[in-house]
């Protein structure tokens, strides 16, 4: 199964997510005349941002010219790694500022922990950068609004790291659904059980380790001490950083009911509740049991999840059911099925088993496709600015009202909560100075 072997074991205990290993081979690339070379800088080596532009790569008109780290270590080893295959020069940097200065560069991606993901990518787009940038698109809604005015002020090109909008089965899945095959659907239940979401044990605060720019890591979240546990991979358990399994999962999953739904607009009301109830001791900030119910105008979508679990239902620990009146359909990344509902009644139309599979190919189409629309200038990618933060946007509300414990209405107009200061100071994180909120 996939999901069991997207976890790897770090120093910091179990970590997330549908993380890619870091040993990727960058085969050497075909010709390509210099003008229509993609120039590109990767912006946090580590997991993903590696992965993705191993990825980016895989298409011969792009190069990789520049990599940016706060770890020396990670920068020297991926600066390494990627000579081997790579024989031009690449220029390293500590401080991203400087990566966008080079006028060469055509595109950045993002690969950074979620809390920098607003800054950077609005001085990238800023700079006139295409920009990828990894999932979610933030850490706060404030951000992904921000990040939205910036895409489109810029006129950037963006894609954003949710790939399953580019897996063959979840293209047909959304298909289906929107053939009407399942009569009416109601409801659709979403959820995510995954070990790491609870499962560490707290560590003591520790030195910065020797290479690490620990300052410029935390950038405009709190002064806090070093501690590996809210450190590479872990961070996402903390609230300064991430949005524990709500976010990190939830995004993705979340993303394909709202596009099977046709839904563009954020819920009427969403209801929450959660905490660290399964294991109260661990390291983790964010909540290990969580259950959001979104509300729309007559469709009802709900998240659930459980950290330190991986079981599910439909004997699936992550997935979604979109309830039909004539069926259930069932999803995860490796496949979706149909149970039909027993004929009778008004279901005498009985729907067929069905059951589609991935051919786990949509990185690779996913950054395929950000490539082409960076060619064609078509802003229209695989998944928009809009697509990441929309569901985006869902995830932070699920965590507002869980934290706040309470039935939420948000405005749009107004970005704000209707009757809710609680809320509303959980919109946009205060920045540390000297960095600011960007102005868009
Ligand atoms: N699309 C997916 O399926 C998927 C999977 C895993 C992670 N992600 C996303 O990718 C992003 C990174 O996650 P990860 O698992 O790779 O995290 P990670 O902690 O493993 O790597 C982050 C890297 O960014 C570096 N970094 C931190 N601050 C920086 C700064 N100011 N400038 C430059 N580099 C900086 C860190 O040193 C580290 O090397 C997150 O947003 C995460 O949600 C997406």
């Amino acid at each position: 199964m996939t999901n069991r072997r997207n976890f790897i074991k770090t120093s910091a205990g179990i970590v997330a997510a549908s993380m890619v290993m870091p040993a990727y081979s960058f085969a050497p690339k075909r010709q390509v005349a210099a003008n229509d070379r993609i120039r590109v800088g990767l912006i946090g080596c580590r997991n993903m941002g590696w992965g993705d532009l191993a990825d980016m790569l895989l298409n011969p008109e792009v190069e990789c010219i520049a990599l940016c780290d706060v770890d020396t270590n990670i920068l020297g080893n991926r600066a390494a790694e990627l000579k081997k295959s790579h024989d031009r020069s690449l220029q390293i940097f500590h401080d991203y500022r400087r990566l966008l200065e080079i006028k060469d560069i055509d595109a950045v991606i993002i690969g950074s922990p979620d809390h920098w993901h607003c800054l950077q990518f609005v001085d990238a787009c800023s700079a006139g950068k295409d920009v990828y940038v990894e999932k979610p698109i933030a850490n706060s809604i404030a951000e992904c609004e921000a990040m939205t005015r910036a895409a489109k002020r810029y006129k950037r090109i963006v894609s954003v790291g949710q790939q399953q909008r580019s897996g063959d089965h979840w293209h047909s899945m959304v298909k289906y659904i929107k053939s009407g095959m399942l009569g009416r659907i109601a409801r659709a239940d979403v959820w995510g059980n995954f070990r790491y979401g609870a499962l560490s044990k707290a560590v003591p605060n520790e030195p910065v380790p020797e290479g690490v720019d620990y300052d410029m890591w935390l950038g405009p979240a709190p002064l806090s001490p070093f501690n590996k546990q809210r450190f590479h991979g872990s961070w996402r358990m903390f609230w300064s950083y991430g949005g524990g399994l709500m976010t990190d999962w939830g995004v993705h999953l979340l993303d394909m009911v709202l596009w099977g739904m046709n839904i563009s607009r954020m819920p009427r009301r969403v209801t929450a509740i959660g905490g660290k109830f399964a294991y109260p001791e661990n390291a983790p900030e964010t909540f290990d049991t969580q259950q959001v119910i979104y509300e729309l105008d007559d469709f009802i979508m709900t998240w659930s999840h459980t950290g330190g679990t991986e079981t599910g239902p439909y004997g699936r620990n992550y997935g979604m059911a979109f309830k039909g009146t004539k069926g259930t359909l069932v999803a995860d990344r490796e496949n979706w099925e149909v149970f039909p509902e027993p004929s009778g009644g008004d279901n005498v139309e009985k729907v067929e088993p069905v059951k589609e599979f991935s051919d786990h190919k949509e990185r690779h189409r996913h950054l395929a496709d950000f490539v082409s629309c960076i060619k064609s200038r078509n802003p229209i990618t695989a998944c928009t600015i809009d697509h990441g933060s929309l569901s985006a946007r869902y995830a932070h509300l699920g965590n507002i009202a869980a934290r706040t414990q309470s039935m939420l209405v948000y405005d749009e107009d107004a970005q704000m909560f209707v009757n809710n200061p609680e809320a509303d100071a959980l919109l946009k994180p205060n920045y540390r100075s000297p960095w600011q909120f960007p102005v868009v």
